[in-house]
């Protein structure tokens, strides 16, 4: 594991350009805590943030009290993959980095390259020792929430390892990147709009390979189906309504690291916030008619490819 590599934190762009998955930092300065519950309420309170995130670096853990005389009690990470929902908005929003404990979606991945952010990982079990490296704690936000309310640390010494680093190379493993799938579909907007060669096109030139392709035509019901993690959600009944008001094209794309790639290339939900040059920031009209779809993770592309395709009908070579 080389050597320990110091950094006032929070850390520079410049700062952190150069560390690498496995690099092992100690960070000194500054620190903020969330866990779930205060990444809900800084969500929901937006556009009010209790703390300037600018460049800032969050640790996902909830300290226990301080015994009499220390800072802080215990305060190891904790699993990272819960807070994954919300780490993309923030580093939008200007967050450089987060700590906690093992691997992110892939979202969360896309998102750190995009922003040139940085995930930090921590050893898990030995919070006593991690509190013995923080000088002090102030509250900061959401008191009501106990320990899991916002904490502003002042840390010497903190040990961390760099998980995810700005280039969007994961310690976690390279191989998952590898040989991946991704189900898109092309939406009866798209479709209508005659743009079917177009969007096959924007994979295609970005070297995503098509191995299966067919046009189908659902009822509302099926939509709802194949969209019912959204079914509680406000848009859900329009939304359905409008998949099933005409043919789209359903197909797998498979290519290296092709699930965030897609995503890249397709752009943001919402059209205002989609960049020019990508298919929705190019074509689509609003939110609900954004011209195309793309898995979002490893398990619901294959949950989502399993839905309109046999095994035996994904092309191999
Ligand atoms: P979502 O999974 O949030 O977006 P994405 O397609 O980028 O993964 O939402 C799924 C679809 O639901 C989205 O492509 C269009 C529709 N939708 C609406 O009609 N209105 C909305 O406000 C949202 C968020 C989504
Ligand atoms: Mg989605």
């Amino acid at each position: 594991m080389g050597e320990e590599i110091e950094l006032i934190s929070p850390p520079s762009k410049e700062d952190i350009s150069h560390l690498k998955p496995g690099d092992k930092v100690l960070l000194s300065g500054t620190l903020y805590t969330a866990r779930d519950k205060a990444h809900k309420r800084m969500i929901e309170d937006l556009p009010d943030l209790p703390f300037p995130l600018q460049g800032q670096i969050i640790y996902y853990t909830g300290p226990t009290p301080p015994r009499p005389g220390f800072p802080i009690g215990s305060c190891g990470p904790t699993t990272s993959s819960r807070l994954d929902i919300y780490t993309p908005k923030l580093l939008s929003l200007g967050l450089l980095g987060t700590i906690g404990k093992g691997p992110r979606s892939l979202p969360v991945i896309e998102s750190i390259r995009r922003y040139s952010g940085i995930y930090f990982v921590t050893t898990g079990g030995v919070g006593a020792l991690l509190a013995k490296k923080v000088k002090s704690s102030e509250l900061i936000a959401y008191e009501e929430l106990g320990c899991e309310a916002i904490f502003r640390l002042e840390v010497e010494d903190f040990p961390v390892w760099v998980g995810i680093d700005c280039r969007g190379n994961s310690m976690i493993s390279k191989k998952e990147m590898e040989l991946e799938r991704t189900l898109v579909i092309i939406k009866p907007d798209a479709v209508a709009a005659r743009l079917i060669g177009e969007v096959i096109k924007r994979f295609e030139e970005r070297d995503l390979e098509v191995i299966a392709l067919k046009m189908v035509n659902l009822t509302k019901e099926e939509w709802g189906r194949f969209y019912q993690v959204h079914q509680d959600k406000p848009f859900y009944y329009d939304f359905i309504e409008f998949m099933s008001s005409g043919p789209s094209i359903v197909m797998v794309l498979q290519g290296e690291g092709v699930i965030m790639e897609a995503r890249r290339l397709i752009g943001e939900t919402d059209p205002k916030l989609a960049r020019l040059g990508t298919i929705r920031g190019d074509y689509a009209t609003d939110t609900r008619h954004n011209i195309v779809h793309g898995s979002d993770s490893r398990t619901t592309a294959e949950a989502e490819i399993s839905f309109f395709f046999k095994e035996n009908e994904l092309w191999s070579h």
